[in-house]
């Protein structure tokens, strides 16, 4: 708890460089010739990871998957467009009520850039923070021009002022307008499923809106991966449950998640399963999941 605290303290007085400096760093383009064990896609991949199931480990896996990246070379940009603002809570960056983010992205229009942060976790992560302010941004969208299309435009502006490698979008657990802002946004959709019984139920719900997008909004849409979350080897469930959704879908990784006090306990230190105990399982399995995600393209 002493080092929890110390930890806050630290970052709460920590000397943060000047914006500009920082957004000077985003649109610089990175080293082609950059080190990095996983491999630099050709042109910047946009991943949504969603499913309107609460608590199966979106955020968890979002915040992972990139810290891992990050950390391995790659640029990274986070949108957190949960209300909940986890991933910003989880990265470490300022998003108390207030600090501009995805809110005015997509409601007033606002640049990506222009309120993006640099995470603690490594100097090539950033994230586009969500505050308490986003959980009205559902209702103010309804009666907006092009509702369904403002985070593909600002993401579209976003890659012409600055260079990513991969950027994750993080969906609260519901399949409101925020989510369809995502879907249309994305080319690449990731699901996290929850190895326990009732896994597959609102999958196909998912799947069917994945399906209408594509009829309409975004024909690139493709669900690229599945996620084994919360995995525990013992349980002979969780193996039925592992089983039943590789049969079904033959995107899902072959990293499985395990349940695991680290991954949990990391958010409390302002961290990444995969700074807070590189060693762990679980930080050792998403290190596995972004190596397999990062060798698909
Ligand atoms: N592998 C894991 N081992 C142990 N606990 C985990 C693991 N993955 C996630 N959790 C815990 O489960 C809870 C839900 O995870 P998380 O917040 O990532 O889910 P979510 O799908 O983003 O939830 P929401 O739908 O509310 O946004 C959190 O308390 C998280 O710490
Ligand atoms: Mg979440």
């Amino acid at each position: 708890m002493d080092d929890l605290i110390a930890r806050r303290a630290a970052f709460d007085t920590a000397e943060f460089p000047e914006e500009g400096l920082e957004v000077d760093d985003l649109a610089h383009e990175p080293d082609v010739s950059r080190e990095t064990s996983m491999r630099i896609p050709p042109s910047p991949r946009i991943i949504v990871v969603a499913n309107q199931k609460g608590g199966v480990g979106k955020t968890t896996s979002v915040v992972n998957i990139a810290a891992a990246m990050a950390l391995e070379g790659l640029r990274v940009l986070v949108i957190d467009l949960d209300p909940q603002g986890n991933a910003s809570t989880a990265l470490n960056v300022e998003h108390r009520e207030g600090v501009a983010g995805t809110y005015e992205v997509l409601i007033d229009g606002d640049d990506i850039i222009a309120h993006v942060q640099r995470s603690p976790e490594s100097d090539n992560l950033w994230v586009l923070p969500a505050t308490l302010d986003l959980a009205g941004a559902d209702i103010a969208l309804v009666n907006m021009h092009g509702r369904e299309t403002r985070l593909q435009r600002a993401l579209q502006q976003f890659l012409i002022d600055a260079y990513a490698d991969y950027i994750f979008i993080d969906c609260p657990p519901s399949l409101g307008l925020l989510t369809l802002n995502a879907l249309v946004a994305a080319r690449e959709i990731m699901i996290p499923i929850q190895c326990e019984y009732y896994a597959l139920e609102g999958v196909t719900q998912l799947l069917r809106t994945i399906n209408i997008i594509k009829g309409n909004l975004n024909d690139r849409l493709e669900l690229t991966s599945v996620l084994l979350t919360m995995y525990d080897a013992r349980t002979r469930q969780a193996q039925q449950v592992a089983d039943e959704v590789r049969a079904h879908f033959p995107q899902t990784l072959s990293a499985a998640i395990p349940r695991s006090v680290r991954v949990s306990e990391a958010p409390s230190y302002g961290q990444s399963v995969i700074t807070y105990h590189r060693a762990s399982a679980g930080a050792q399995a998403y290190l596995q999941a972004a190596t397999e995600i990062a060798a698909q393209a």
